[in-house]
């Protein structure tokens, strides 16, 4: 089966809809219960204090551990019996990493629809299952009887993750979950374009101006201009049609993230990359927009 068969196939499985249905819901009144505190926690494990998506980073630990485990049964399997103890380790630390890695990414799979909520869900099922192989293996691994038994369950594991993390990439490289959506950062204007007539600006409101190349939204909030870039860095939503907050801020529409107008900065998630900020002025009845100085080079 070629990669395009492969995908489509995946893109036609109802059940991936109906289970995503049943536990997306789920996962967000859990946070939504937690409050303050469940915000914060679904915040810090989108990465949003790191600047970029934290799932990725930790995947690395199980892949990384899982591979090491491999390496050394395979010698073990050879005669090599000194290295039993450090592959035991590693499918621990492999086991500790992929908790990581699973929290990290339902937090992440909570802001996806559609396809990519159904790819999610299968990689999130094919990486819970390795784990369910590994963690196994590791109680089989115990007992001489066993053990081969268990060895034999982390190479199936590897397997299986090797499959999730196949589809984590398509993800990322194929579906651009995770990626800045902010656009080519190369086209922003470095010198002062006029973009709209002022009096078109009413105090509340926000509106999609271009910029030379660049989407941007304006925004009059409590008397004052703010421009950040229009498309929402998470997965490319229209700022303009989002919630212009009371503490100058706008809320996607896509997924909700909340960013500051006063900086760009994510205020909420799912996003973690903050929108680019342009400087304003009014001249001659229009209003015109930048790039700070500070990131003019
Ligand atoms: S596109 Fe997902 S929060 Fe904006």
């Amino acid at each position: 089966m070629n990669q395009k068969t492969l995908f489509y196939t995946i893109s036609q499985q109802e059940w991936l809809d109906t289970a995503g249905d049943t536990v997306q819901p789920a996962v967000l009144k859990a946070f939504e219960a937690g409050g303050k505190a469940g915000r914060s926690i679904k915040n810090a494990l989108h990465g949003k204090w790191l600047g970029h998506p934290l799932h990725p980073a930790i995947t690395d630990v199980p892949v990384g551990a899982w591979t090491t485990a491999a390496v050394l049964d395979g010698l073990e399997l050879m005669g090599k019996e000194k290295y039993t103890p450090g592959a035991d380790a590693a499918v621990a630390v492999g086991l500790v990493g992929a908790l990581g890695a699973a929290v990290t990414g339902l937090a992440d799979w909570t802001g996806t629809r559609k396809e990519r909520r159904k790819l999610g869900m299968l990689h999130g099922m094919l990486n819970a299952g390795a784990t369910a192989l590994y963690a196994t293996s590791l109680l089989l691994r115990r007992r001489k009887r066993t053990r081969g038994v268990g060895i034999g369950l982390a190479m199936l594991g590897y397997g299986v993750v090797s499959a999730g993390a196949y589809l984590g990439g398509h993800l990322v490289f194929g579906k651009q979950v995770g990626v800045d959506h902010t656009g080519n950062s190369a086209v922003y204007p470095e010198d002062f374009v006029a973009v709209l007539r002022e009096d078109e600006l009413e105090e509340g409101q926000m509106r999609c101006v271009e910029a030379g190349e660049v989407k941007v939204l304006l925004a009059r909030k409590n008397g004052d201009l703010f421009a950040i870039a229009h498309t929402c860095s998470h997965l490319g939503g229209p700022l303009s049609d989002g919630d212009l907050m009371d503490n100058c801020s706008v809320r996607c529409p896509w997924h909700g993230s909340v960013f500051s107008l006063e900086d760009g900065s994510v205020v909420d998630g799912p996003a973690t990359e903050p929108q680019p900020k342009f400087e304003v002025r009014v001249k001659a009845g229009q209003i015109e927009v930048r790039l700070p100085e500070s990131e003019n080079k």
